[in-house]
């Protein structure tokens, strides 16, 4: 196909020979099949901010590191220079994460390059070499999701021991490729150790797992994975070899002076979140 204005760039200065399909236009980004030599990849074309959801934009606002602090200020102003400067940091937020990942042994796209706003990566592919269904549309026996949802929790704890919590894992950010899950979208992905919302993004991203395959295997309803993961990677003890109950005692009667704090954080993140979009919109 005729390549899209914005992939043109990159045709240009030959990181990809031909456009062979889009693939998808998601809410944040288009993504396209591409030919490069011998080689078959996906790109990933992200969207303006103002085309973006305001839930990313939540845990976006919070504790994203910036070069330097007139970046962070017209950041937060606002400023033209602020939300290029927020667009840029936005997108290499996923082209960060997926190095730090593939480096610390996370099965995600291989990243291939990052030019002009666009993501080069590995085409996640089926046994035919078609592009990866997503869990969501795939089928499983009670055994497969057992098995995935295991391998997926050892991911999240991978990920975590690289320093990095996905903070949008679900059945719709994971490709079944044939040779397992792959773990993809991740601009939101925040740092564990310097971002408030780390522990409630990480609990998040274990329950999507645990609701979407205690669906087909329920006794994974009653696994409490998340808090597990959390407590040790708090005490410091938590490495890829740590073996895992899926239980924990959560302490009778003690005031969660934590969860409060966070409530409080989230409802001061929620009205920055609004504010930043009306920003954009206007
Ligand atoms: N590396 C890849 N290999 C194969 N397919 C991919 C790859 N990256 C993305 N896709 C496909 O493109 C879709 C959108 O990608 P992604 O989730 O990264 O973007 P998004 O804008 O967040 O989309 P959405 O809003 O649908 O989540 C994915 O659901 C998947 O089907
Ligand atoms: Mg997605």
């Amino acid at each position: 196909m005729k390549p899209p204005k914005r992939l043109q760039p990159l045709v240009d200065e030959g990181l990809i020979d031909t456009v062979v399909r889009q693939l998808m236009s998601g809410k944040e980004a288009e993504v396209y099949v591409v030919r490069c030599g011998d080689e078959t990849l996906c790109a990933k074309i992200y969207k303006e901010a103002t085309h973006r959801s305001f839930r990313q934009a939540v845990d976006y606002t919070e504790n994203r590191k910036v070069k330097n602090s007139r970046q962070a200020r017209a950041m937060a102003k606002g400023t033209r220079f602020g939300r290029e400067a927020q667009e840029a940091a936005w997108q290499s937020a996923e082209v960060d994460a997926l190095y730090r990942l593939a480096a610390a042994g996370v099965r995600v796209p291989r990243p291939h390059n990052f030019h002009e706003g666009v993501l080069l990566m590995e085409l996640v592919a089926d046994a035919d070499g078609d592009a990866a269904p997503r869990l969501n549309d795939s089928v499983f026996t009670p055994d497969e999701a057992r098995a995935h949802h295991a391998t997926l929790i050892r991911e999240v704890v991978r990920m975590l021991c690289a320093g990095v919590v996905h903070g949008d894992l679900s059945e719709f950010n994971i490709l079944l490729a044939e040779d397992g899950p792959v773990i993809i979208d991740l601009p939101q992905a925040v740092d564990a150790a310097g971002n408030n919302h780390a522990q409630r993004m990480l609990l998040r991203d274990v329950e999507n797992l645990r609701h979407f395959f205690g669906q087909t295997a329920p006794e994974l309803l009653r696994t409490d994975y998340g808090h597990e993961i959390w407590a040790l990677y708090q005490r410091g003890v938590l490495s890829v070899e740590t073996a895992l109950t899926g239980q924990f005692e959560h302490e009778a009667g003690a005031v969660d002076l934590g969860g409060v704090l966070r409530e409080i954080d989230d409802a001061r993140d929620e009205e920055a979140a609004r504010r930043l979009r009306l920003q954009a919109g206007g």
